[in-house]
């Protein structure tokens, strides 16, 4: 007869009574070793060093993933179509969104509903009066820095995806911050008509289309053209020759 391993606790519950088992030996070793485990994994994780963990890790992947798109798509130019051609294209879409999830939410709220930076949901825009603007705002900053430039660090074709990102946010009005500078033409109205148009009221119907393509953002120089019909155009009193200079080598 072996000897009986299994001893009856004193106490019943109810009747119920049960044995008193030590746990077993690997386990209690298993957790012994997890106890240690996990002060390394702390440190290593949670020690605040960088580049550690799986979110850097997916965010490297996704990087290096997003590389290999780029191939795909060459080297996209910022121009009103492609800005337009990739608001509908919702797997590009995707890109713009994590630019700016990554980069811009400090300023402009998650949704862009706008925090330091202006509200990018509404129909006012300081900076900005065509799409293609957008870009330039994005890769150049505007107000000195305020809004800080960012070509030197995202790819050429995120500033496109991003643009088309943000322009896609107009219209969805979320409560924010409030509207700051001016209404402007939806984005399908071809610039080429309203893109002289004075800063202030953009909305207006275009009077002159006459001076060329507006290339700074907030340019407000549109007075130009009544200061320079002010001024009178040449006196006609210009300085004749000195009388007496044709006598002069003569007499020599
Ligand atoms: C440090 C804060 C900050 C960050 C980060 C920032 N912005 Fe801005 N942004 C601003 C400010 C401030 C303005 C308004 C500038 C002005 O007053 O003219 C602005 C303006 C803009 C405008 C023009 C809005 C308008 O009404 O003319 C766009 C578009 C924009 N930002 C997009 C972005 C995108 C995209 C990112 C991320 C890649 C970004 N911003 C990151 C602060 C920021």
């Amino acid at each position: 007869m072996p000897e009986p391993t299994d001893v009856l606790r004193e106490h019943s519950y109810d009747g119920i009574q049960e044995y008193d088992n030590p746990l077993p030996g690997w386990w209690n070793w298993l957790f012994a070793v997890t106890v240690v485990f996990s002060v390394f994994y702390l440190i290593y994780y949670h020690g605040g060093m960088p580049d550690r963990g799986i979110h850097t890790n997916y965010q490297q992947a996704v990087a290096d993933n997003l590389r290999l798109q780029f191939a795909e798509l060459g080297e996209l130019e910022p121009t009103r179509e492609n800005i337009l051609q990739y608001m509908n294209e919702p797997e590009w879409l995707l890109v713009g969104q994590i630019v700016y999830k990554a980069n811009c939410i400090s300023c402009h709220g998650a949704e862009g509903e706008g925090k330091i930076g202006p509200n990018l949901t509404d129909e006012y825009y300081k900076n900005v009066r065509v799409v293609e603007e957008i870009a330039q705002v994005i890769a150049n900053g505007a107000a000195g820095g305020a809004m800080p430039a960012w070509k030197n660090r995202l790819h050429r074709n995120e500033v496109v995806l991003t643009a088309s990102y943000i322009a896609t946010m107009r219209g969805k009005d979320l409560s924010g911050r409030a509207p700051e500078g001016r209404i402007i033409p939806p984005w399908d109205v071809d610039p080429a008509e309203g893109d002289s148009t004075p800063a202030e009221e953009a909305e207006s119907a275009p009077k002159s289309e006459a001076s060329g393509e507006g290339e700074t953002p907030g340019d407000s120089s549109a007075s130009s053209d009544e200061a320079g019909a002010e001024s009178e155009p040449g006196d006609s009193d210009a300085p004749a020759e000195p009388p007496g200079n044709e006598d002069a080598p003569s007499s020599s």
